[in-house]
């Protein structure tokens, strides 16, 4: 069988957490072997909501490090900056003019950010249209995405289905591709709401460069209930639940059965909080390793951005050309 072609996506905005890296990003690191992954640091995207010109190239290449950090391999998959492949912003133009203002106004995600703001950008909008050039270029039929993700995806593919039926077969089909346990990590202070990096209480969520003793105390600080017993039961004990989950997801053993070994609260955070520190102490050393690493840093991104290219640069044709446009001259290279 053909291996997988995959794509994935992050923000360059601040630091990567727990549900990041349970919800989606250990997905990439495990997909790299048996797949072919690229993996892009979507700046542009980060351009939608507040812009922050100061620290935004410094987060680029601090959101590479840490993909690094946690284990992607540059030998087994391309991680690129999408801003270097500028096919991403040419294709969609081109998927603009195929989307409709009536699917993206039913993006919850643009309901949600779009009415905490007093003005919303136009790129806000059409954010889910970039996301589609993102995954169509790279021919990606597996895209590991987090739960709130999968609106985008949908509409992603019916973009793609809309384009292939109107003028001819050009972009392959994209399917989800969201882990078991643990695609929605809750927040540790209020477990009704996603853990994220913007949460009112910083207690709330743990980052993946948090040192251990702050891992320990956000573990036992979370927020659980007064009913005293360790079960499963996401509906009425969201705390616990989403602490049984997270162990879940480390250990791979189903939640209502890890449920059955504890008595105790405080025994539970306990063994969360060391399952979570272990699987952090590799990140953050090989993290340190990395900011001495700039140079190497700088290299994976150029590299990735040719690989990258490579690929975008042909699926763009093919779609320039299904849609009428005029051969572009050739031009004395770069
Ligand atoms: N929108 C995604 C998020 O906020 C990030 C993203 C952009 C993405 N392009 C993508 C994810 C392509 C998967 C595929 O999490």
């Amino acid at each position: 069988m053909d291996r997988p072609r995959i794509l994935s996506g992050i923000q360059p905005t601040g630091e990567m957490h727990l549900g990041n890296y349970l919800g989606a990003l250990r997905l990439w690191v495990d997909a790299q072997y048996d797949a072919l992954p690229h993996y892009c640091v979507v700046d542009l995207h980060s351009l939608t909501v507040q812009i922050d010109s100061k620290h935004l190239s410094k987060r680029t290449l601090d959101a590479v490090a840490m993909l690094l950090a946690i284990g992607l391999d540059p030998q087994h998959c391309t991680i690129f900056v999408q801003s270097h492949v500028p096919e991403h912003t040419s294709l969609t133009w081109i998927l603009e003019c195929v989307a409709t203002m009536g699917e993206l106004g039913r993006m919850t995600q643009f309901k949600d950010k779009g009415s905490s703001q007093e003005s919303v950008s136009a790129g806000l909008f059409t954010y889910p249209v970039l996301m589609a050039a993102d995954i169509l270029l790279y021919d990606a039929n597996k895209v590991p995405i987090g739960d709130d993700q999968r609106q985008h995806l949908e509409l992603a593919r019916r973009i793609a289905g809309r384009f292939n039926s109107r003028f001819g077969e050009t972009f392959v089909m994209p399917e989800a591709l969201v882990p078991p346990v643990a695609a929605r990590v809750m927040d540790l202070q209020n477990p009704g709401s996603k853990m994220s990096k913007s949460s009112e209480s910083s207690l709330g969520t743990v980052f993946l460069l948090d040192p251990a003793d702050v891992v320990v105390s956000k573990v036992k600080k979370a927020v659980t209930d007064s009913d005293g017993t360790v079960h499963y039961d996401p509906e009425n004990k969201p705390g616990i639940s989403n602490l049984l989950e997270i162990l879940s997801a480390i250990t791979s053993e189903r939640p209502d059965q890890l449920a059955l070994k504890y008595s105790s609260y405080g025994a539970l955070k306990t063994d969360v909080a060391g399952a979570v520190t272990d699987i952090l102490r590799p990140i953050a050393e090989r993290y340190k390793e990395l900011s001495n690493e700039d140079a190497y840093v700088r290299e994976v991104i150029r590299n990735g951005a040719m690989r990258a290219r490579e690929v975008a640069s042909v699926t763009l044709a093919r779609a320039t050309e299904a849609i009428g446009l005029l051969e572009p001259p050739a031009v004395a290279s770069e």
